[in-house]
């Protein structure tokens, strides 16, 4: 099983898009895939169609079994730990009672054994505060959505910092996945360029910013239903293949 974290620090860049996306689509290619929802906003339940229900928190705090808290998503293969604003609460919770680091990957490491889950995929909130610090301790592959802006970019360096301040004894294998992309811009071309000479093969073919990508969230399908014949779908295929296939 393969734990791959999507965080940055910033809103807005497209963090639960590529989870519930890489997710559907690692599905589609036939891997049992558990998507967990980490922010309290509980957005990965909506863009599936879903309700959005608790999950994160009954699992943390309750100490309910990953079984009893993980909902199928009427798709082949893949699942969903849902979250909403109790989340935070959790949260809060982990940090008063002094929990460690380690608390996330000990919670899905042990319920998850002796399932045959493949892909277990955590999205997460921009937020730092224990539940970020949790999933880059746990993730073998950090996937890092940037837009190609000021503020995106600031994301990724903050998100590099707390990846640094948790202080693992080997890092993830990680990846810059560029997105928001337009080759009009002069800022996209300017900063993907600059992404490029400062962490060279780590950063993935960019998502180009598409309307197709954001009708997907409000109809409750990702883009492999909405538009499976668009730009962005095929960008995304890009992404899935490179996961399975690539050194990440
Ligand atoms: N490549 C893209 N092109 C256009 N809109 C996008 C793209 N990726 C995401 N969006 C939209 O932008 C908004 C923020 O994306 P989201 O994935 O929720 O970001 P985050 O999880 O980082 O806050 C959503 O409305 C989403 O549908
Ligand atoms: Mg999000």
């Amino acid at each position: 099983m393969r734990i791959i974290t999507v965080a940055n620090q910033k809103g807005g860049v497209g963090k639960t898009t590529t989870a519930v996306t890489l997710a559907h689509g690692l599905a589609l290619k036939h891997h049992n895939v558990l998507l967990v929802d980490l922010d309290p906003q509980g957005q990965c339940a909506p863009h599936l169609g879903m309700e959005q229900e608790p999950g994160v928190f009954d699992l943390l705090v309750a100490e309910l079994p990953l079984r009893d808290v993980v909902r199928t998503t009427g798709r082949p293969n893949l699942w969903l730990l849902p979250g909403n604003k109790r989340t935070k609460t959790a949260e809060t919770l982990m940090v008063i009672e002094n929990r460690g680091v380690d608390t996330l990957q000990t919670v899905l490491g042990e319920k998850v054994n002796g399932s045959r889950l493949h892909y277990l995929i955590l999205d997460t909130a921009p937020s730092v505060g224990g539940i970020q610090e949790n999933a880059l301790y746990a993730c073998d592959l950090l996937l890092i959505p940037t837009s190609l802006d000021h503020l995106g970019l600031k994301g990724l360096t903050e998100i590099l910092k707390t990846l640094r301040a948790v202080n693992r004894s080997s890092p993830p294998a990680m990846w810059i996945l560029p997105t928001f992309y337009d080759e009009v811009t002069r800022e996209s071309r300017v900063n993907l360029a600059h992404l490029r000479e400062t962490f060279g093969d780590l950063v993935l073919p960019p998502i180009h910013r598409a309307t197709v990508l954001r009708e997907c969230p409000a109809l409750g399908r990702t883009i492999f239903e909405h538009a499976p014949e668009s730009r962005a779908a095929e960008e995304y295929a890009t992404l899935v293949w490179e996961v399975l296939n690539g050194e990440g």
